[in-house]
């Protein structure tokens, strides 16, 4: 039998990511809680509730378990209605919290990496309008400033805001999100608000920490044309790729947002960027049709073979990784995976999935493309929006009764990589024996 291993460079940034609101409980002022309160709105009335209870100080065991799987960072998110709970008032006790947070972190060798806006706003925000109204540019310059003055301390690397372009998707055109939009003349408004949010809170950033290292997360989805050859297909997938991968990260690039036929010029926006942050999950195949008009005329699906997880979400399409990594590459910057996972309460797939993905990975590092860290989404199983508690996406199991944690066989599969910087055929053989011939074909 032939083996081998995949070795990582040295320093690689080996963690998991996790957000405020999925994870932290009792997240009561914020638009996504008030939300959950509506009938309807998250899948079968789940509430995110304690979630993982880190508010509750369940972070110090759950960072225990960071230590314990051999990683060397973690990603995590500041909860802007916590620390901004009303327009005239900072709540000092919520920053002290996180600082006590990023200070184990640091004591515990890992290094932090903190997002500011992870698709939740304070009450108070909504109130003005959301992300429509171009107010929210100052008021989160003002709230990013407040928060990076309190914990730059322990942290240089900034992601602003996560996946601008699933928030612009999911909240305002397809309704899943608070406000529940589905109006595409939201849209450009958004994506403007968004992209002078980003670029207002990058250079305030940098005005406070000149060492800072600041990003944004954006969620890169492969869409293939369901027929290669077929015009309609291509039409519409350049379309949805130049709206939903595209938009956000070229206004960033060269400060103008292109949105369909529109071209709008941000000047400030153009640069503001130290590195890509890259969320990947999944490829999907897409075809024009005229029975979608809600859907924008997609007809969107996963290739019928593919091996897919427990609720049907997401697909296990490895090679969409490799394709995302080299569309970050006309960025010229250094690539951040800021997430990657699947939900699999069972632990079916995840092993699999996990060296598949970062087999993709291993491959675009010997092309010598800047890659620089991995972050699995996620470390135990959290509030996933509105699939509620459907999904679990955790290397530990969560039960939401007792809160009591229990290891899948994928975290010491994550902690032998993390440990080790590499892949061997070993792990392959002991976690994903199904996979071993097409990961190490023999002569
Ligand atoms: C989001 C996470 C979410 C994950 C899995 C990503 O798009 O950033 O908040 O939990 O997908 O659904």
């Amino acid at each position: 039998m032939p083996t081998a291993t995949f070795h990582f460079p040295r320093g690689f940034l080996w963690g998991t990511a996790t957000s405020s609101h999925q994870v932290e409980g009792n997240n009561k002022n914020n638009n996504f809680w008030a939300w959950e309160q509506q009938p309807e709105r998250i899948i079968d009335g789940h509430k995110s509730g304690l979630a993982c209870d880190w508010w509750g100080g369940r972070w110090r065991e759950d960072f225990e378990r960071i230590v314990e799987g051999g990683q060397n960072a973690h990603r995590l998110s500041i909860e802007w209605s916590r620390v901004q709970p009303a327009p005239d008032r900072w709540d000092e006790d919520a920053l002290d919290h996180y600082r006590q947070m990023l200070q184990r972190l640091h004591q515990l060798d890992i290094t932090p990496m903190v997002t500011l806006h992870h698709f939740c706003d304070p009450v108070w925000v909504s109130e003005l309008g959301g992300w429509e109204n171009e107010a929210i540019v100052k008021l989160f310059e003002a709230y990013v400033g407040k928060t990076v003055e309190a914990l730059s301390e322990y942290t240089n690397l900034w992601i602003t805001i996560n996946e601008p372009n699933v928030l612009v998707v999911f909240a305002y055109l397809f309704g899943l999100f608070p406000p529940g939009k589905k109006d595409i003349r939201s849209v450009g408004k958004v994506y403007t608000n968004l992209v002078k949010a980003h670029s207002a809170a990058y250079h305030i950033i940098h005005r406070l920490q000149p060492t800072a290292r600041v990003g944004y997360a954006i969620n890169y989805r492969s869409a293939k044309p369901a027929v290669p050859w077929n015009p309609l297909d291509r039409f519409i997938v350049g379309l949805t790729s130049t709206a939903f991968n595209n938009a956000f990260p070229r206004a960033i690039n060269d400060g103008v947002l292109r949105l369909f036929l529109t071209r709008k010029r941000i000047p400030e926006a153009k640069g503001t960027q130290d590195f890509l942050g890259l969320n990947y999950y999944t490829r999907e195949y897409v075809a024009f049709s005229l029975l979608q008009p809600k859907n924008l005329f997609m007809h969107q699906y996963f290739k019928p073979q593919a091996e897919l997880s427990t609720t049907g979400f997401i697909a296990n399409e490895p090679e969409g990784m490799f394709e995302a990594l080299k569309w970050g590459l006309q960025f010229k910057i250094p690539i951040i995976v800021t997430e990657n996972g699947i939900e699999d309460g069972d632990d079916r797939i995840r092993p699999s999935y996990l060296i598949q993905h970062l087999h993709q990975i291993w491959r675009g590092i010997n092309f010598n493309w800047p890659i620089k860290g991995y972050f699995h989404w996620t470390l135990v199983d959290n509030f996933e929006w509105e699939r509620g508690w459907t999904q679990r996406f955790g290397l530990w199991e969560l039960d939401i009764e007792t809160q009591a944690r229990r290891k899948r066989p994928s975290a010491d599969l994550f902690s032998a990589i993390c440990t080790g910087n590499k892949i061997s055929s070993d792990m392959v053989q002991q976690y994903a024996p199904q996979i071993y011939d097409r990961m190490f074909p023999g002569p």
